[in-house]
């Protein structure tokens, strides 16, 4: 997509409208998860039996947010399919009166209004939220990435959407990590407000080292922001990596006071790193009705094997 040049303007924060769309950026190159992820976009690598960007489209819809924009990259056509009807499939199952599976396949069609943008090159995150400029217009948006996952039990993103509600501006999710981690993050610097879940973001930097970083408070992959961010993305240079970084636009937003944060310590799942992937699949896995109690039993089994042999009973195993 084509920068648009707009003139440098304050960013004061918009009225408190309602939020209704959800950007997905979904066009990272997901080179942690090579070489599954050479010909597969990373967000859609099964999670148990739904790829892990169904589950982020659910997420938006259940805060009630009903038009949802990806932003994908060269492998639109996986994406697109998925939240398509699919014609042939679903006369078959209709067909031999397969009705649970019928809806299974119907159901991601059926999650939200979506419309897909093409990023024609991956570069940044802050470049792709740019890309959601002309479908988004002047209203307040959510940002939910494509391959992070908080667990549907979670409310996580309908307590930011009251902090918006309550404080205008831009909200974004903050999990207190291990110091030696937030390298791996953007960091937040804060201040504390009256409510103990809610904290003032004072300014932002990406990928930190620990000795550099404000604080433990890294930035997570929700944010609602104000669509003063697009200004503000369409005058912040390439930063970390050589890529539009998010995290530098709202450290320019910060700086006029403008962002909060909403602490989140439930479950949050980062799907394109392999060890934390594999973390998902079980957990929730284990949480499924229909899955659970044999996985669990099974699981815990294999562990009991693994610690008694080293190496897990390769007869449970197998
Ligand atoms: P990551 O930081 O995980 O980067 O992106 P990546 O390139 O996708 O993956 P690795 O690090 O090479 O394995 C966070 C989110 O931002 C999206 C990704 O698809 C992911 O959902 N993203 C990132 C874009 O949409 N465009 C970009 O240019 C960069």
């Amino acid at each position: 997509m084509a920068r648009m040049i707009v003139p440098h303007t304050t960013s004061t924060p918009g009225p408190a409208r309602p939020v209704r769309k959800a950007v997905v950026p979904a066009a990272g190159l997901g080179t942690r998860f090579l070489p599954a992820t050479k010909a597969t976009p990373k967000e859609m690598l099964p999670v148990v039996d739904k790829p892990a960007i169904q589950y982020v489209v659910e997420e938006a819809a259940a805060a009630g947010l009903d038009d949802v924009l990806m932003v994908t990259g060269r492998h639109k056509r996986a994406i697109e399919d998925h939240f398509d009807n699919a014609y042939e499939l679903e006369q078959a199952l209709a067909a031999k009166g397969d009705t649970v599976r019928l809806d299974a396949v119907r159901d991601p069609a059926r999650l939200a209004n979506i419309h897909h943008i093409r990023q024609g090159e991956p570069l940044g995150l802050g470049h792709a939220v740019l890309c959601a400029r002309r479908h988004v217009g002047d209203e307040p948006f959510a940002v939910l990435l494509g391959d992070d996952l908080i667990d549907p039990r979670e409310t996580l993103l309908s307590r930011m959407l009251d902090v918006r509600e309550q404080h205008a501006g831009s909200v974004v999710a903050l999990m207190e990590v291990p110091r030696e981690q937030i390298h791996l993050y953007g960091c937040a610097a804060v201040d504390p407000t009256g409510e103990r879940d809610v904290v003032r973001v004072t300014g932002l930097v990406e990928k930190p080292s620990a000795e550099d970083a404000p604080s433990a408070y890294a930035v997570i992959g929700r944010y609602v922001l104000d669509p003063a961010v697009f200004d503000t993305l369409e005058r912040t240079p390439p930063g970390r990596g050589g890529e539009i970084q998010l995290t530098d636009a709202l450290q320019d937003l910060a700086t006029g006071g403008t962002v909060h944060g909403v602490v989140f310590d439930g479950l949050r799942y980062d799907t394109g790193d392999k060890a934390d992937y594999l973390r998902t699949v079980v957990r929730l896995a284990c949480a499924r009705p229909d899955l659970g109690p044999e996985f669990t039993a099974w699981l815990k089994e294999f562990v009991t094997g693994l610690e008694n042999s080293g190496t897990g009973d390769r007869r449970i195993a197998a």
